[in-house]
């Protein structure tokens, strides 16, 4: 008996998946909307979902399928998503009609639960994140980012020094490069003075690592969450271990009150949030200076290790970065903000790593305001989009398309120089986002990236070893963008 009970929940639950699955291409039909079938259950992600395909080369083979639309279906699970491909859309969805896209979808936590990212800027919704984005806002601007190199500048150069023994050596350079990142934003956003590269194992170090390694049991978590929106509120789904959230609450804490009592100031973001006009709850203010680890250790040190990797396997590249900076550092002496501006080779070097490396991967929109998008094609039928809808407007697929940049696998930083710049169209080169919700450290993130740059090209030779892969593929089972078996190099010392 209990088996035939089985059994038929099996069928059940497998013929609604089947429904579901068929009504999908049934609207897109319908709706004039081109799409690849995929499958039942997994949708377009079933090779990312057994880890044999990264989750932007899905959304590229879809992307890639259909090059005269506008737009295409996409099926992530069970839940229909538009894949944007048209710039002048892009354009409409961020910028010109942002009012009908305010949000972002809820990736595990909502804006109102207790985890460290419910109330933090990557999740709020509406007028709660419009509030809090004016508050933040004034925490990245120049004048504040000037006070933060200096920062940056002493963790690079814990780098070069670090770096002096181990030249001619095969280096693994996602270790270096998380070790750096993580320094910065102890040091940038918390306030920590720790050298990771030294003391290997500090705790702010070895807490982080846990957070982008995602177990087993957290990406069951992501499948469910995805393939039951409704339900995760229920089962409050957290991204992260409690165990994380409770060191850096603790730790926030204790230094809100080291600084209250002791009337120390810092160059610091817990410095620049105390300072803004909002009454902080301790809650709140754990959670915006922990997103700002979340949203931008990882990325930052994606982008770098690729870039890395990529100056390795194209030494003519490298040498003008050095010529550059070898010509800076004569002129100007030390790195100065006020200077950066001159390092306009290493800003074209920056873009192309940003292009071919979009650790963003898309800007993901809900739709809050029914909104009626072109027809897909030339004599089509316009699309509605319903509140609660979700667009993908996809960053890697853009700035890969060679209509927008020619020979888009080579890494050439000339096609941003000043001569060539213009034939770059609008809104097919964003690797922050665009609009009123784009990326809020942008500044920062260049910042970070171009001190350390400028730092290890002035100082050492990046050179390709036998254990650096060319070309470089992207491992399947992580989120974020990491080359396969890693990035490895040697640095050659220059003086
Ligand atoms: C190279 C490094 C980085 C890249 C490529 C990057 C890229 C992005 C992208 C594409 C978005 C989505 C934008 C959109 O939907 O239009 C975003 C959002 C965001 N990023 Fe970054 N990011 C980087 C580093 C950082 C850093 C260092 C921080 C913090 C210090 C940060 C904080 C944020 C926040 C808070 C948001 C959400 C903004 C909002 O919803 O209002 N990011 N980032």
């Amino acid at each position: 008996m209990i088996t035939e009970i089985v059994i038929l929940l099996l069928m059940t639950i497998l013929t609604y998946y089947l429904y579901v699955y068929k009504k999908i291409h049934w609207h897109y039909d319908k709706s004039g909307v081109k799409y690849l079938p995929g499958w039942p259950i997994f949708g377009n992600i079933i090779k990312n979902t057994f880890m044999k395909r990264h989750i932007i080369e899905e959304i590229d083979e879809v992307y890639r399928a259909f090059p005269d639309e506008r737009y295409v279906g996409f099926m992530e699970t069970t839940t229909p998503t538009l894949v944007i491909r048209d710039p002048n859309i892009i354009k409409a969805i961020t910028v010109k009609d942002f009012d009908h896209f305010v949000n972002r979808k809820d990736l595990f936590t909502s804006e109102n639960d207790n985890g460290l990212l419910g109330g933090s800027l990557v999740m709020l919704k509406g007028d709660r994140w419009r509030d809090m984005r004016t508050t933040l806002s004034p925490a990245f601007t120049g004048s504040k980012m000037r006070t933060m190199m200096p920062l940056m500048i002493e963790i690079s150069k814990n780098v070069v020094e670090y770096l002096k023994d181990k030249t001619s050596k095969d280096l693994l350079v996602d270790d270096l490069i998380h070790r750096y990142t993580n320094d910065v934003i102890a040091s940038a956003g918390f306030g920590l003075e720790v050298n990771s590269l030294v003391d290997k194992e500090n705790q702010f170090y070895m807490t982080g690592q846990t957070l982008f390694d995602f177990t087993l049991w957290q990406r069951c978590c992501f499948f469910f969450a995805a393939m039951f929106p409704s339900l995760k509120e229920t089962f409050k789904l957290e991204v992260f271990p409690r165990k994380t959230r409770k060191f850096f609450r603790d730790l926030v804490s204790n230094i809100i009150a080291y600084r209250v009592h002791n009337s120390v100031k810092r160059p610091d973001m817990i410095q620049l949030l105390m300072e803004t006009t909002q009454e902080w709850k301790e809650s709140e203010l754990t959670s915006q200076v922990f997103q700002f680890f979340a949203a931008g250790f990882e990325s930052t040190a994606a982008v770098l290790i690729l870039g890395i990797h990529e100056l390795a396997l194209n030494p003519d590249v490298e040498e003008k970065l050095y010529q550059e900076v070898k010509k800076y550092k004569e002129s100007n002496g030390e790195l100065k903000y006020e200077n950066l501006a001159e390092l306009n080779y290493l800003d074209c070097v920056l873009n192309e790593m940003n292009r071919k490396w979009s650790v963003g991967l898309f800007m993901d929109r809900i739709c809050t305001k029914t909104y009626v998008l072109p027809p897909p094609t030339e004599g089509g039928k316009p699309y509605t989009i319903k509140p609660g809808d979700g667009v993908y407007n996809v960053l890697n697929s853009i700035h890969m398309d060679p209509k927008y940049h020619p020979n888009p696998e080579k890494f050439d930083p000339d096609r941003f120089s000043d001569e060539k710049k213009h034939n770059i169209k609008p809104f097919t080169f964003m690797p922050f986002g665009m609009g009123p919700r784009n990326c809020i450290g942008a500044r920062f993130a260049t910042m970070e990236l171009k001190v350390l740059l400028y730092y290890l090209t002035l100082n050492y030779k990046i050179v390709k070893c036998e254990k650096t892969s060319v070309p470089i593929k992207l491992m399947t089972r992580d989120i974020n963008l990491k080359a396969v078996g890693g990035s490895w190099v040697q640095f050659e010392a220059r003086i």
